[in-house]
């Protein structure tokens, strides 16, 4: 194995959407605090949950205080303050120590019809108060049949990266979430999403080194094929939806992902 993927760290990141209730969310981070115990030593491997907004704070203060799993949200707005009605500020968000957040997830920019400029605005008002931005990208069916994923990626990719430092860029996560392959079962193979990983770090590499880049692969991930996806050279994690809303899943995704890093 080359030498960049043993600098490179792991992170498994489990996007819960809209889904759980308060006590479910409560007791959800806790099976998955209680089983992942042993894993959470691994110093290479990171873990983090995505819940609703509404539950974050507790999850973080009453379940993963003195666990090593990281708390984020699934979405901000880029303005500080104001009259906004509804949205989350990254202040908000930073003053709660929240260590992540989403940023341009697919059912954001298809349902809320969220920009690639707006999602840019976003990033980069997270990047200023020190949250770390997970940046997902990914294209359509229709996008990757008519061979246009490629430019597709390179304008998400752009419209955030362009205005940035190597520094500033490197601190990015990006989350390559196909979206032909979120929720529906099928992920993408081994194989495409390698590929699709090495076309954006060398896309990455044009504004940062990007071999520091952490690019986490979504859509589809279960505790069966996530071994073979992390085993890939360029996919240095998982952003998982659905399995990560039962704790023996999301657990079998870290156990794949600490198997990956001991093999190396
Ligand atoms: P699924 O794992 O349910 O396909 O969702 C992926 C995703 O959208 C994570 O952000």
């Amino acid at each position: 194995m080359s030498e960049s993927l043993h600098k490179r760290r792991k992170l498994i990141a489990g996007n819960w959407k809209m889904n759980t209730t308060s006590s479910r969310a409560l007791e959800l981070a806790g099976q998955i605090a209680d089983s992942a115990t042993q894993y959470l030593d691994n110093p290479l491997l990171d873990v983090a949950l995505f819940p609703p907004a509404v539950f974050a704070e507790r999850i973080a203060r009453e379940v993963l205080s003195q666990v090593r799993i990281g708390v984020g949200l699934q979405n901000c707005y880029n303005e500080p303050y104001g009259a906004f009605t509804g949205e989350i500020s990254v202040d908000m968000i930073a003053s709660l120590k929240f260590g992540y957040c989403l940023a341009g997830h697919s059912e954001r920019r298809t349902i809320f019809k969220e920009s690639n400029e707006l999602v840019a605005h976003k990033v980069h008002a997270l990047l200023k108060s020190d949250v770390i931005p997970v940046l997902c990208i990914g294209e359509t069916l229709d996008e990757r049949n008519s061979g246009r994923m490629f430019e597709v990626l390179t304008a998400q990719l752009d419209a955030v990266y362009q205005s940035l430092n190597s520094h500033t860029a490197e601190r990015i996560i990006i989350a390559y979430e196909p979206v032909w392959a979120i929720g529906t079962g099928v992920s993408a193979s081994k194989e495409e999403a390698q590929s699709a990983h090495e076309f954006i770090r060398a896309h990455v590499g044009r504004f940062c080194d990007s071999e520091k880049v952490l690019i986490l692969y979504g859509g589809s991930v279960t505790n069966e094929n996530a071994f073979d996806l992390l085993s890939q050279h360029d996919i240095d994690g998982a952003l998982v939806g659905g399995a990560s809303l039962v704790a023996e899943k999301f657990l079998g995704i870290i156990q794949s992902a600490d198997k990956v890093l001991s093999s190396i």
